[in-house]
């Protein structure tokens, strides 16, 4: 091989790591528009206290309190839409100790308008939780206000 082909081939090759180490360098900041699975949504933290304890749901150690505001349960009654920015809460014990709250919010008019969170005890967010697959279950119960404890609700008294 003549030796200017051999330094223009280590040459390419340099710039071709060069070219590799940039993009692998800008690669996650090309990313940062792109949301994390679970960062801040639009779902707010509950106001628990001000809430209805609608039905529990036990299953081994796992105690299920599930709420929500009683002017939801009297729309679910009455077959109405709830209201924007009403609460769904599961609040999940285990062993009698809290662990989480699993929490629905409507997010507007429409039946579909669900979004979902995860809160920790001290109302933290789980960081590493994909929170478009509690979406995605749920979204089965569209007509149901994407409850799988509508019928609690309907017959709570
Ligand atoms: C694979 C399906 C599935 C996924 C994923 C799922 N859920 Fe649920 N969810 C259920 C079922 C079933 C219930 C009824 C209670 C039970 O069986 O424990 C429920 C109950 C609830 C309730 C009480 C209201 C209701 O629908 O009955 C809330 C609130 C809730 N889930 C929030 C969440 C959140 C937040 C996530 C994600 C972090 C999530 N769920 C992920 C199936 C799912």
């Amino acid at each position: 091989m003549p030796r200017k082909t051999f330094a223009g081939l280590v040459c390419a090759v340099a710039v071709g790591f060069v070219v590799l180490a940039v993009v692998c360098i800008s690669g996650p900041a090309l990313n940062e528009t792109t949301p994390a699975s679970a960062a801040e949504n639009a779902v707010t933290f509950p106001p628990v206290d001000q809430l209805i304890h609608y039905t529990t749901v036990r299953r081994g150690v796992t105690r299920e309190h599930m709420l929500t505001n009683p002017q939801a349960l009297a729309a679910i009654k009455a077959g109405q839409p709830v209201a924007v920015g009403t609460h769904v809460v599961l609040v999940d014990y285990q062993s009698d100790v809290l662990h989480r709250y699993l929490v629905a919010q409507k997010v507007g008019e429409g039946s579909a308008d669900w979004a979902y969170q995860w809160f920790w005890p001290d109302k933290s967010i789980k960081a590493d939780e994909n929170v478009a697959q509690c979406y995605s279950c749920h979204r089965s119960r569209e007509d149901r206000h994407f409850m799988f404890t509508f019928t609690d609700a309907l017959s709570f008294k």
